[in-house]
């Protein structure tokens, strides 16, 4: 097991009929800044319960935070925190609210020139406004992290920023506000949590057994409860066991101490900036290839995946496993209902080449060899045609 350190500061409030709790959570005589996205909160009574749990305080509204959210949208926002002296900020929504908000919150408080440095060249954030979060769809893990992915619109780059002074204060988890999601989204969701442990689990053995194990059991979850949610979508413990493990997924904790690779993320990301495709599509395109492509280097973990999630242990050849599980995994997509090949979504060649040049430009060598240069991508991606 590599050294680790590991602290999580984020108080959870998990549960039926938690949003009212919000108001023991903000401290008194804060001046609260809600920030929303398009509407969904408005129609499935979300809105009307924080609304009545804030009763006692001052606040505002930021609504109009887009999926993928903009650089451009989130500085808005920051101007009315500046105009109003907003002090404690409230996100209402999924990974991209939340996203937003850690982003508003850390440019509220910027010194530098520009606060896109933030995201193009790290820049260091020394201070951010306090958040809290209701978390409105189970998929990111961003209510109990630390990270967040800004979308400039101007120039379609969609880059990832984090720092320790982005931890939620508190997200309440009520998994009966997902019951309204479109189950597009659920299966977003379900395979954009599974991806996050797959990039912290399917690296190369660190005999981590702890984390393993943790990382098995949500695979296990969202591999289960995930089919169930489109099946039967008001089941309050399905919702439950998704929305708890999507949180576990990308909470810090079963990365500690063992290699990660985020290349299906990274190239996800330039999918989603270039064409628009919505997060979870991409990653359901890209892993295929970056496990197909990196099988010799992945061989123990993935043997390991197929071994104890997906029970594939019979008398095959390594390398027969190894396909199967690979195959293991697309056929969860499609049982999710997410299609897996760019030809689906309209792309070809072109994407390939406008990706692989991205990756390039940017001169990155990513997974945990940092060995996938823009070559590999092409590689990759080509096998998802
Ligand atoms: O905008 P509204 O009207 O609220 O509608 C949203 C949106 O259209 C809708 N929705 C959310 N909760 C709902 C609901 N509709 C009905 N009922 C509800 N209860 O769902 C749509 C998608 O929402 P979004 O927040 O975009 O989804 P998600 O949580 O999947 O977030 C995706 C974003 O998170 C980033 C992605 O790149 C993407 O920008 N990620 C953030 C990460 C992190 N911070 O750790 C890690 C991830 O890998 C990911 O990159
Ligand atoms: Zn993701």
């Amino acid at each position: 097991m590599e050294n680790f350190s590991f602290v999580n500061p984020v108080k959870i409030i998990f549960g039926k009929d938690t949003i009212k709790s919000l108001s023991k959570e903000i401290p008194a005589g804060s001046k609260v800044l809600i920030t929303y996205g398009g509407g969904s909160i408005k129609h499935n009574g979300v809105y009307d319960q924080v609304i009545k749990a804030l009763s006692a305080f001052d606040f505002y509204e930021f609504s109009g935070i887009e999926a993928n959210p903009h650089y451009e949208t989130c500085m808005k926002a920051v101007e009315l925190i500046k105009e109003k002296n907003i002090d404690y900020v409230l996100a209402v929504g999924g990974g991209s609210v939340i996203d937003a908000t850690k982003f508003i919150v850390a440019a509220a408080c910027f010194k530098g020139d520009d606060p896109w440095d933030i995201l193009s060249k790290q820049a260091r954030i020394e201070r951010a406004l306090p958040f809290g979060t209701v978390l409105t769809i189970s998929a990111t893990g961003s209510e109990m992290n630390s990270g967040a992915v800004i979308t400039k619109a101007e120039t379609h780059d969609k880059l990832a920023f984090g720092s320790s002074k982005l931890y939620p204060k508190f997200s309440i988890l009520d998994p009966e506000v997902t019951y309204s999601l479109p189950l597009k989204q659920v299966s977003n969701g379900v395979v954009d949590a599974f991806v996050h442990v797959i990039e912290q689990y399917v690296t190369y053995p660190s005999q981590a057994m702890i984390q393993d194990k943790f990382a098995e059991a949500v695979l296990v979850t969202l591999i289960t409860e995930g089919p169930k949610a489109l099946e039967t979508p008001r089941d309050y413990d399905v919702r439950a066991n998704l929305m708890w493990a999507s949180t576990w997924a990308l909470n810090g904790w079963i990365g500690c101490g063992v290699p990660e690779d985020w290349a299906t993320h990274r190239i996800g990301h330039e999918l989603t900036a270039l064409y628009g495709l919505d997060h979870a599509q991409t990653l359901a395109i890209v892993l295929p290839g970056v496990l197909s492509v990196l099988k010799d280097q992945k061989a123990d973990k993935i043997l390991q995946l197929g071994e104890m999630v997906f029970g594939i242990y019979n008398n095959m050849s390594k390398d027969e496993r190894i396909d199967e599980t690979i195959r293991a995994i697309i056929h969860f997509f499609e049982e999710m209902q997410l299609k897996t090949r760019l030809s689906d979504y309209g792309l070809g060649q072109e994407a390939v080449d406008a990706v692989s040049n991205r990756i390039k430009e940017r001169g990155w060598k990513l997974g945990e060899k940092e060995n996938i240069t823009a070559d590999v991508v092409k590689e990759i991606l080509t096998l998802r045609m």
